[in-house]
């Protein structure tokens, strides 16, 4: 067994003792993470393990993943410290590299920032975070993840910030904060996107056409 196989098989093993809706979850991320990395060009096996990876800790109870976070060194905010729920993706980025012996550097990316995202993404950690964001149940939910999950087939880039924005607007509608991690990873991918070289090629004025001529 290869040790990515091996490493797979220990972690599904631990859903064993999760509850089975999380298990669920997890089988429907894998499901599109594994047809968005198709269309991508990513390696499945590593793609699988990132998404069984994603939501170890997701079920842990708020005072559990706070112990956990200090017992990993994490550095834990004010934010964090409201809604200790944001710190299953880190936390299990540790474990799965000092328990289970994950040397993939992107898939652990891949797992510490699927819930709110990161300035510099690989592609395999833009995978998992759109895949966790459109499985089937929830985009039953909410149909704009059904346009969402359409884009990532396109382009993984512009599927990410319009799942910003959607998360933008969910936040304003219902008084959320936005958490700063999330915001300055929004801002670079927005200052990405409307980056020059990103926009077709300035043309040089035409001085005969009297839309274009310097005003007086
Ligand atoms: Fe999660
Ligand atoms: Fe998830």
């Amino acid at each position: 067994m290869s040790d990515i196989a091996a490493q797979l098989a220990a972690v599904q093993a631990e859903y064993d003792r999760l509850p089975s809706g999380l298990r669920q979850h997890v089988e429907r991320v894998a499901a599109e993470a594994r047809d968005l990395a198709a269309r991508w060009d990513l390696d499945p096996a590593r793609v699988e393990l990132a998404a069984w990876g994603h939501d170890l800790f997701r079920a842990h109870p708020p005072a559990e993943q706070l112990r956990l976070a200090a017992e990993c060194g994490l550095p834990v905010s004010d934010v964090d410290r409201l809604e200790p729920v944001l710190l299953h993706g880190p936390i299990a980025a540790v474990v799965l590299r000092e328990r289970f012996g994950v040397t993939d550097g992107e898939a652990l990316a891949a797992v510490r920032d699927h819930t709110l995202g990161a300035a510099e993404m690989p592609l395999i950690a833009k995978v998992i975070l759109l895949a966790d964001k459109v499985e089937p149940r929830k985009r039953k939910r909410d149909p704009i993840l059904r346009a969402i999950r359409r884009l990532a087939r396109r382009d993984l880039d512009t599927a990410l910030l319009c799942w910003a924005d959607w998360k933008w607007v969910e936040e304003r509608a219902r008084g959320w904060p936005s958490h700063p991690a999330h915001w300055d990873a929004r801002r670079r991918w927005v200052a990405e996107h409307h980056l020059d070289r990103a926009m077709p090629p300035i043309l040089p004025l035409d001085p005969a056409d009297p839309d274009f001529a310097p005003a007086e």
